[in-house]
């Protein structure tokens, strides 16, 4: 008699007992195909995993038992169940409750379209992914890691969900803040190093009078304390001669990516558009900045941004698209396009024309004045990166001039205690460690 086949779905980022005692019983019922889940299909509803999809499989497939590996590239198992025709799937019976549950039946009714069975093994205890995830988190990661991670998001998901972070407790609420939306656990992916909310949380001007040493000084404090990759807003760069400096020093620190704006003279933020003066450099001056940044560069992992003002300066799209091929043929490993038009129509035009033209560079879109289309939408257009540029800041700031002004009208914080701060214990708890013995 043939031998039955098996098919067993995982991420197998971190190996437990658990999986293994799943492949062994999957062994009992016949030939085991393992389908290990792509980047993209993790990605597609929680974070990235740690390895990669060739780490992955390459661990799977020397597992004992496991006769063949292959991708699977949703998170919905049918598209390979169908090519495969398995007599049988096997999975842990947690699926049996909460979101899987779904899935789950799903399988079964595709599963007997060719009398194939879907067989629950007994959940081992004792092995949470997530607790296994924020161990190792406190164990931190290194610089590289970090760096490559961008690319991988990118790679992975439909869009990559960037904020604003301006100091070590930001850096804290990027790393760890999630919520579930339909079942799908939703969070940041990595930390937008702003020089507007840099300067602001100084009480100094966005003109890079804040410079750069002083910005990765900081950054430091959230490198400490996170594992999430960053993306540095290195303004105009500054002089090529200084901007090859920059480069190195972000790559050494694992920033991932730097973006620079095509502007020179005095650097005004983008967001007073027209009503300031935004002199934009020439497309030669500007590539050739690129292209030292580029030769700088030690890694092929480090990301050159660049970011595209004509919008802001009240040129055309056709001026932008003109400026975005030169830079891209500069070496650009993407585009940050910028407006402040409400409407957004300027960067859905841009977004669609250069997609037509251009399937592959990713597209950045910092959406603060349109702010009313989501990132599906955004998506839609073909932009690759979102980044909320400046929230954090701009909520806490009224919250603490609410918090000084009830001080100052009671002439006691009873009342500031009770309506804007959190509680005394809460924020002995906020930081792991504030507590010895
Ligand atoms: C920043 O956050 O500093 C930016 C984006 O450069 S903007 O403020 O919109 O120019
Ligand atoms: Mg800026």
């Amino acid at each position: 008699m043939e031998k039955k086949t098996v098919y067993v779905g995982m991420s197998a980022d971190m190996i437990h007992p658990g999986h293994l005692n799943i492949i062994k019983e999957a062994c009992k019922l016949g030939t085991v195909t393992v389908g290990v889940l792509t980047d993209a299909a993790i990605a597609s509803y929680k974070r990235l995993p740690y390895l990669n999809y060739e780490q992955r499989a390459e661990v799977v497939a020397s597992i004992k038992g496991v006769e063949r590996v292959v991708p699977q590239t949703t998170l919905d198992y049918v598209p390979n169940l169908r090519e495969l025709k398995p007599d049988y799937v096997v999975h842990g019976d947690d699926w049996k409750e909460g979101v899987q549950q779904q899935t789950r039946q799903r399988i079964i009714e595709v599963m007997a379209e060719w009398g194939g069975k879907v067989v629950d093994i007994p959940y081992t205890k004792g092995f949470s992914s997530t607790a296994m995830n924020q161990r190792l988190k406190e164990i931190g990661t290194t610089p590289e890691i970090r760096m490559k991670r961008l690319r991988r998001l990118i790679a992975a998901k439909r869009i990559v969900r960037i904020l604003e972070s301006h100091n070590g407790l930001t850096g804290l609420i990027i790393e760890n803040t999630s919520v579930t939306v339909d079942g799908m656990r939703r969070e940041f992916d990595g930390m937008w190093a702003s020089s507007l909310t840099d300067s602001t949380s100084k009480g100094k001007p966005d003109i890079e009078a804040v410079d750069v040493t002083t910005r990765l000084h900081d950054l430091n404090d959230a490198l400490e304390v996170t594992t999430k990759p960053v993306i540095f807003d290195g303004d105009t760069g500054g002089k090529v001669e200084h901007f090859v400096f920059t480069v190195r020093t972000l790559e050494r620190l694992g920033i991932s990516a730097v973006i620079i704006e095509d502007k020179v003279g005095l650097k005004q933020n983008s967001l007073f558009g027209t009503e300031a003066v935004q002199t934009q450099d020439s497309i030669e001056g500007f590539c050739a900045k690129i292209q030292a940044g580029k030769r700088a560069q030690v890694t092929d992992d480090f990301m050159i941004i660049a970011r595209i003002e004509s919008l802001i300066a009240g040129k055309t799209v056709e001026d932008a698209l003109q400026r975005a091929r030169a830079y891209v043929a500069a070496g650009a490993d993407g585009i940050m396009i910028h407006s402040r038009n409400r409407d957004g129509m300027d960067v859905k035009e841009f977004c669609q024309r250069f997609r037509k033209e251009n399937a592959s560079t990713p597209i950045v879109a910092v959406p603060t004045t349109y702010n009313q289309f989501t990132e599906d939408e955004l998506a839609e257009w073909g932009v690759n990166v979102v980044i909320y540029a400046n929230h954090l800041l701009r909520s806490a700031y009224p919250a603490m001039v609410d918090c000084a002004k009830s001080i100052l009208t009671h002439g006691r914080s009873l009342e500031a205690s009770e309506r804007y701060c959190m509680p005394i214990k809460e924020i002995l708890e906020l930081i792991p460690g504030t507590k010895k013995g």
